[in-house]
């Protein structure tokens, strides 16, 4: 990888074994060896060292002058203690390996010793000594967890140098060996205030808005709850956004899970095919925690997803232990948060007659910002399933339990109905539902037909009044035309009168 040419001394297997073995890993020592890597086979037989004059200095000048033919910088002595062990006396074992320490100093290569490690006695004579001689010591643990390979390595001294003395854990694969980085800085993310939909509108609702960008969410449930549901409608509404997207599942394939989530009206495929989405999906078995974290965060590399699912992450228990699983969660929420990536994690429960009892065993529900529980309801010959927010950190969100629905439309959510402490949901929600319903339309019917009988009254009353007002007005005229017959009247009674006075002559 950088270039460097080296001699790999084998006191125990011969170049052909290491070759074949490099390659179960992928490796390809032959390509290398053509010009950067020799192969010294040390093998020694017992003969060879009882007949006396053993001592390395022959093989030590032979290495000198083939690292100098090919410009070696670097050499690996492979199972020196198989060559030891050939030498009874503790005291030649030391002059040995100081005969190679001294080497190295002159020669100023680099050297690596590969010794077993063990904590019995004898060993502990003949090579503790090792320990204060060497300037960097490396121990490698190799331990078996459920069934898993979980593989460690730790700095035990290293002169002129700080280092983290944790052991940390380590994969052996195609692209050679990988130490799990731990980043033991202060966490100091970049944080957002922008919201991002849940893809249920109701949720966003009762999250406020949605997760929080860049936060981590857990959605724990019993076997079937939806967990995967919710998660691809996170996944479909960052899509439809536009973001790229990545859904990690493990035991379920990517094209089940697109057939799956067809059916809830949620559509993954074209998102893959335009290379929006990316699903990745792992059987959890085969690899240790440590490899799938290894191997998820290369494809975030090559993805660069701003939203991400991992369905489930309770899967990576099975994956060597709770331990490595918790520590395996917490670096995956580093790596999201460190990247500003929404990342939603579904962790299966169990049944254990204790709500939360599985995610409390892998405690990444105290490293989520969000908690959303699923869990079912059994009533009324039905079993429905209830949505809860536990916790959001941040926001002000709902604290009432959701039915939640799925249907070929896709999910829903519906208020939930107590009636006398007990909570209803599905059917007999529905059948209250519909009481309410019916009583609300018996009320608005009730209501209507008061409403048109005052309507009536008082178009009833309006026309008296027009009537009255017709009849008030036809007196008024009569009156008026009365006073009018009268006054006329008495104008022609004084005419009447003058007239005849007139006539009489009279004063
Ligand atoms: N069209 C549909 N209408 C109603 N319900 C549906 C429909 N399609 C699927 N379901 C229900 O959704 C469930 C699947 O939900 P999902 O896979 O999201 O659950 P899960 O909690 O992830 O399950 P698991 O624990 O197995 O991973 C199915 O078991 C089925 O009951
Ligand atoms: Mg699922």
């Amino acid at each position: 990888m950088l270039g460097e040419a080296g001699i790999f001394v084998a006191f125990e297997e011969n170049s052909r074994q290491i070759t074949e073995n490099a390659a179960t890993f992928g490796w390809d020592l032959p390509a290398l060896e053509k010009e950067k890597l020799f192969f010294l086979d040390a093998r020694m037989s017992p003969d060879m060292v009882m007949s006396g004059g053993f001592d390395l200095n022959g093989m030590l000048a032979s290495i000198v002058s083939k690292a100098e033919e090919i410009g070696a910088t670097r050499v690996v002595f492979d199972s020196i203690d198989v060559l030891l062990t050939l030498l009874d006396d503790p005291v030649a074992k030391r002059r040995e390996l100081y005969r190679i320490r001294d080497w190295l100093s002159e020669t100023g290569l680099t050297g690596i010793m590969t010794l077993r490690a063990s904590n019995d006695t004898k060993y502990i004579e003949d090579y503790g000594f090792m320990q204060f001689m060497a300037d960097c010591v490396i121990v490698l643990n190799h331990s078996l967890v459920d069934h898993v390979s979980l593989r460690g390595a730790r700095i035990a001294k290293y002169r002129g140098s700080q280092f983290s003395e944790n052991e940390f854990p380590m994969i052996i694969g195609p692209r050679g060996i990988e130490i799990a980085k731990m980043d033991l800085s202060e966490p100091d993310y970049e944080v957002f205030t922008e919201r991002v939909s849940t893809g249920v509108e109701r949720l966003d609702a009762m999250l406020n808005g949605g997760y929080l960008r860049g936060s981590s969410i857990l959605i724990t449930g019993a076997p079937g709850t939806a967990k995967s549901s919710l998660a691809g409608t996170f996944i479909e509404a960052a899509c439809k956004r536009a973001e790229k997207a990545l859904y990690v599942s493990f035991d379920e394939s990517a094209n089940e899970i697109i057939r799956n989530m067809t059916s809830i009206n949620i559509h993954l495929l074209p998102y893959v095919r335009s290379g929006i989405l990316r699903m990745y999906s792992a059987r959890t078995e085969s690899r240790s925690a440590e490899e799938h974290l290894i191997n998820i965060r290369k494809v975030i590399e090559e993805q660069q997803p701003g939203c991400m699912v991992v369905d489930p992450l309770s899967a990576m228990v099975k994956a060597g232990g709770h331990i490595t699983a918790l520590g395996v969660a917490q670096r995956l929420i580093h790596l999201a948060k460190s990247k500003g990536m929404t990342l939603l994690c579904t962790s299966l429960l169990e049944f254990r007659g204790e709500p939360f009892s599985e995610a409390t065993e892998i405690r990444i529900s105290t490293v989520a910002d969000t908690w959303i529980n699923l869990s079912y309801i059994a009533k009324g010959g039905e079993r429905n399933r209830a949505l809860s927010i536990v916790k959001s950190r941040g926001t002000r969100h709902s604290n009432q339990v959701r039915e939640m629905i799925l249907s070929d439309e896709g999910i829903t959510l519906a208020d939930v109905y107590t009636a006398g402490g007990e909570v209803l949901m599905g059917t007999l929600r529905w059948e209250r539902e519909k009481a309410e319903r019916r009583a609300e339309e018996q009320r608005q019917m009730d209501a209507e037909r008061k409403r048109i009988e005052l309507e009536l009254a008082d178009s009833e009353i309006n026309a008296r009044i027009q009537s009255l007002k017709r009849e008030l007005e036809a007196n008024r005229t009569e009156l008026k035309r009365l006073s009018v017959d009268e006054a006329a009247y008495e104008r022609d009674e004084t005419q009447r009168l003058a007239d005849l006075q007139g006539l009489r002559r009279a004063d």
